[in-house]
Parts: structure tokens; C-alpha cells; sequence
């Protein structure tokens, strides 16, 4: 089995490397993330996703469960830092500081297969999203409510940023994302077995009333412009979630629960 590395210079070329994956652009050209935290690593794990760098701090990995993350990566044959405060501090978000992080591979699933959706199922698909705490959010929300997969479709934001990863909580390792442009997605909305549901401002039928053919395409608009013309005229319906005040919208991450929850109930369980 291999040995951890020992790193305590800030400009080593491999932490200086793994720092770099704050930017997008190297995200992209790489195809890894940061996870940070025990938490996330251990959710990582139970899915079976292991991490290709594990870096942790020098003294700070002391815990059971610590230790079981380090022996299993090394036993994977992942590359294991062992790494000084600084260098740490230089890796992990300033806003939450972890001592312990993985480096991932970012997986994005195929498209589903509209004929081999199982009845039950629900898929959720996000046109545009821009805000990565709501993007992250739903990933956790849809994890929760058994939803199948999500469909990114266009322009969206970087479901593996760090800011994302971490509004997940860890569900970012257990439901499959996949990523589509709009076209893709209008072929797949013609052949959807279900109900395909926009959710729309100007709709005039209240979610918690439409009873939803199965399997469910749950589709929800961007942060800013809601659901493009296009794809909400492709719906097979549009739905509303009836407000009191005088207020536009609800926030992104907070409708799309909302709706979950009403069409996943008989599927959940205490
Ligand atoms: C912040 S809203 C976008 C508001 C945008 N100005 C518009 O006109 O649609 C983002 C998305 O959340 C969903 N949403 C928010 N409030 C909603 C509501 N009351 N009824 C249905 N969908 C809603 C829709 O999918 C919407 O596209």
C-alpha cells in the first residue's frame, strides 16, 4: 500500500494544481472537482465514488473516521497528501474551513432513454440555472425525493464549483446530472412518455391540483428569465404555484421543492 506524501510548501507545483480547480476554466479542461469535509468524502464513498487526490491536515485526521477515508483511498491507490495548516488553508474555502478534501472526477450520466423510463419515475430538468447555492440546493432537494436524474439544459453554472458541490451536502455523488443544449432537449421532450410539466408564472392551473401523468418531467425556468418561450410551448402542461403576496416569483430552489414534494409524496417515506 502507498504512504501518504508530505507537502508543507505553499508553492508546490501539485497543491498549486489542485488550487487551480477554484477556476472553472480548469475545471473544464480537467474534468476534476474539490469535495471538502468528512461529511461529503464519507457520502462520496457510499456511493462509490473515490476520490483521485485525498488531502488532509497534518494532525487533524486523528478520528476514526478520518483515518478509514485515508485508508481506503490509499487502498484504491489514490494519491494521499498529508499537508501543513497553510497549505490547507491555502485549499479549503475561506468561508468553511475543512481539514480534510478530495479531488474528483466529475461524471455527467447519458440522457435517459424516454422508452426505458420506468413508470414510477420523475426526472427534473433546469433551463439556464445561474445561481450555484440554488443549483446545489435542488441537487440535495432531488436526492431527497427519489428524483431520478436532472437535466441541465443550455447555459447553465457549474454544478461542480465548490459553492454547488457544497450546497449539495453530498448529494452531488448520488443523482445523476445530465447535460443537454436546448435542441437535445425538445427531442426529448416529444418523446417523453409522461407528463411534461413547466412550471410558469402565467400558467393557469395550481400544481397541487394537476394530477400528473407518470413518469413526470418536472422543468423549471432560470433565476432571471424564467422558462424560455420555446420550451415552455413544448410542455405538455404548464403549472403554477399559487402565491399570496404581491410578489413576482418564488426563488428557484424553493419552487422546485415545492413541486417535488407534491408530486414525489406517495413516493417518500419518514
Ligand atoms: C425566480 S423564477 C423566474 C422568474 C421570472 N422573472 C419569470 O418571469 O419566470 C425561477 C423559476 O422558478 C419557478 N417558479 C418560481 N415561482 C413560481 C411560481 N409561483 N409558480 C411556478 N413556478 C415558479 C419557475 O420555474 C421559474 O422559471
Amino acid at each position: 500500500m502507498l504512504e501518504p506524501k508530505v507537502i508543507t510548501s505553499l508553492t508546490n507545483d501539485r497543491i498549486k494544481a489542485i488550487k487551480a480547480l477554484d477556476m472553472r476554466k480548469v475545471r473544464k479542461e480537467t474534468g476534476l472537482f474539490i469535495a471538502e469535509g468528512v461529511s461529503l468524502l464519507v457520502t462520496a464513498r457510499q456511493h462509490g465514488h473515490m476520490p483521485e487526490t485525498l488531502i488532509y491536515q497534518a494532525g487533524a485526521a486523528e478520528g476514526a473516521i478520518q483515518k478509514g477515508l485515508i485508508a481506503s483511498a490509499l487502498k484504491a491507490g489514490a494519491e494521499v497528501l498529508e499537508v501543513s495548516q497553510a497549505v490547507l488553508a491555502k485549499l479549503a474555502s475561506k468561508d468553511n474551513p475543512q481539514t480534510m478534501l478530495g479531488v474528483f472526477r466529475q461524471t455527467f450520466a447519458p440522457p435517459p432513454v424516454p422508452a426505458q423510463v420506468k413508470p414510477t419515475a420523475t426526472w427534473l430538468a433546469l433551463e439556464e440555472v445561474r445561481d450555484p447555492g440554488n443549483l446545489g440546493t435542488i441537487v440535495r432537494t432531488a436526492d431527497a425525493t427519489g428524483v431520478a436524474g436532472i437535466i441541465l439544459v443550455g447555459t447553465c453554472c457549474d454544478p461542480f464549483s465548490i459553492e454547488a458541490v457544497r450546497a449539495t451536502m453530498g448529494s452531488i455523488f448520488a443523482v445523476p446530472l445530465v447535460k443537454l443544449s436546448q435542441d437535445a432537449f425538445l427531442d426529448l421532450i416529444g418523446a417523453w412518455p409522461g407528463d411534461v410539466a413547466g412550471t410558469h408564472l402565467k400558467a393557469s392551473e395550481d400544481f397541487r391540483t394537476a394530477a400528473l401523468r407518470a413518469p413526470q418531467l418536472v422543468v423549471m425556468g432560470g433565476e432571471g428569465p424564467g422558462l424560455s418561450t420555446t420550451v415552455a410551448e413544448a410542455c405538455s402542461r404548464l403549472v403554477k404555484i399559487p402565491m399570496a403576496g404581491d410578489l413576482d416569483s418564488l426563488n428557484l430552489a424553493i419552487a422546485t421543492a415545492l413541486v417535488l414534494y407534491q408530486i414525489r409524496g406517495p413516493h417518500l417515506h419518514l
